[in-house]
């Protein structure tokens, strides 16, 4: 799906967050979103996906203003898993709490897909390690097939090595189903290797965007100054 932002702004009482945002989202393409803490990233994501209202502008949705949001998951910032709900459970979330029960199989070929051994299915999230529930987190954003995943700081608490076995199947993942990503990171090392377009967000709006290859040789003052201070490991 291809989204098309347009003058977009959104406050929360006199907290204007969001001054001026134009983007686009091009489809089956992985789009990076980068900018300091606090800068609007996630509420960005948010009115994407119709969980917050907007002040003013627009958003197209494949040239419409309606979407069925039934078609957008989204891998939230800490993508907490339910601690009392085995694994199985936690990726046929959506099925689950519907009591629906013939789940098992996709949750395999699911769990295969992310590189989930089939031994934690019965498991409870406490008995697994970090990379491993950002698979299980994964493999829930993916259960109901979307065709957009909105990936909010998917490697945040992970290390550089765990960083980067996510960031690979993440990539995998998208390409081999085709799905439209969004992903906000302030990792530029991410950006540049799961990334083809990027927008950098400062003070309410895009200050630069372009290639991900090209990070590195951004002219704009302010997104090299973030990019030094975000340190390229
Ligand atoms: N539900 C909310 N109500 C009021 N203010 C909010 C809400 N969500 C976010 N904000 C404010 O919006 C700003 C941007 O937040 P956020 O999008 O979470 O930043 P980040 O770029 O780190 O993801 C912050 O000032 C935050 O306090
Ligand atoms: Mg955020």
């Amino acid at each position: 799906m291809k989204i098309e932002i347009k003058n977009l702004k959104k406050s929360f009482n006199e907290n204007l967050v969001l001054k001026n945002i134009s983007l686009t989202i091009e489809k089956n393409k992985s789009t990076i979103i980068l900018g300091q803490s606090g800068c609007g990233k996630s509420v960005l994501i948010k009115i994407i996906y119709q969980l917050f209202s907007f002040d003013s502008g627009f958003i197209l949705y494949d040239g419409k203003s309606e979407v069925d949001i039934d078609k957008f998951s989204m891998l939230f910032q800490y993508g907490a898993l339910f601690d009392s709900l085995k694994i199985s459970e936690n990726i046929a979330f959506t099925d689950f709490i519907n009591n629906k029960t013939n789940y098992e199989r996709k949750v395999l070929s699911l769990m295969n897909d992310v590189g989930l051994d089939k031994s934690i299915f019965n498991r409870f999230p406490s008995e697994i390690s970090g990379g491993m529930k950002k698979r299980v987190a994964l493999a829930r954003a993916l259960y109901k097939n979307p065709k957009l995943i909105f990936l909010d700081e998917p490697t945040t608490g992970l290390d550089p090595i765990n960083s980067d076995k996510i960031n690979e199947l993440i990539l995998k993942v998208i390409r081999k189903r085709k799905i439209t990503a969004v992903t906000i990171t302030h990792d530029i090392k991410s950006a540049i290797k799961t990334g083809d377009h990027y927008y950098f967000i400062d003070k309410g709006i895009i200050q630069d965007k372009g290639d991900c290859k090209k990070i590195l040789k951004t002219k704009n003052k302010l997104f090299k100054s973030f990019i030094t201070g975000a340190s390229i490991k």
